[in-house]
């Protein structure tokens, strides 16, 4: 199978194992977190979901969404049940890095704010021994981002300012109107510290990484489908 496949098999798995009628659900962003809402689209069509709204993590989802009649909901109206999302990275203790998507800021905020936490859907490339395989996005913003670079520079990372695929001359702009530095560590041996300092940078609004917010991830691989459970602290 296709890493394709196997990204479906982990967002029908969530789907299918959590997803209960009558739930507000966060719906994330990315290539498997869309497999997890045309899934959820399907369950409606076929009345095997009922009163089940979605609350998107970004405007490519909310746009699929409404294409795939998930009735929408908001953090105004709502707190989502549980939310279903994709990772860049995802050790075993579950701490995740998210936002090469470029969505992270409201994934954080609706997975947050989800009473269960967030179900993780990957395929298995996901998988690392320790977070920092590739960049740590984190949304800043747009006013003195040169002065953002720097700082965050100083933390022990190559800073790099995301610019936009379909315009390369200009940043990439994120739904909430900021910009994205993709910093790339050494490696990332203490990920709840690395979060506290980037905080302490006034022009970093929030990063990728997602300590303690994740409850479960589904993985999906040559191997099969398993499913890893946060340990609760
Ligand atoms: C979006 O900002 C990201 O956090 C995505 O959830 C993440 O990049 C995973 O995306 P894919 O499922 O497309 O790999």
């Amino acid at each position: 199978m296709s890493n394709d496949e196997f990204k479906r098999e982990a967002a029908n798995a969530a789907v299918e194992r959590y997803v209960e009628s009558g739930m507000a659900v966060g719906l994330g962003t990315g290539t498997t977190a869309t497999l997890a809402v045309r899934r959820i689209g399907e369950l409606i069509a076929s009345g095997d979901l009922r009163d089940v709204s979605g609350v998107p993590t970004s405007a490519r989802t909310m746009a699929l969404a409404n294409e795939v009649g998930i009735p929408l909901a908001t953090l105004s109206d709502t707190r989502p049940h549980l939310t279903i999302d994709g990772t860049d990275e995802v050790a075993p203790d579950l701490a995740l890095i998210k936002g090469r998507g470029g969505a992270l800021l409201r994934e954080k905020i609706v997975a947050s704010s989800s009473e269960e936490g967030l179900i993780v859907v990957a395929d298995s490339t996901k998988v690392v021994d320790s977070l920092g395989v590739g960049p740590l996005p984190v949304e800043i913003d747009s006013f003195g981002w040169q002065a953002t670079l720097e700082a965050l520079a100083s933390l022990g990372c190559e800073p790099e300012l995301r610019m936009d695929q379909a315009d390369p001359d200009h940043p990439f702009v994120t739904d909430g109107g900021h910009y994205t530095a993709d910093c790339k560590f050494d490696s990332i041996s203490d990920p709840a510290s690395l979060e506290i300092e980037i905080k302490r940078i006034p022009g970093a609004l929030e990063c990728g990484l997602f300590i303690s917010i994740a409850r479960t991830a589904i993985i999906a691989g040559e191997s099969g489908t398993r499913s890893i459970e946060a340990v609760l602290r």
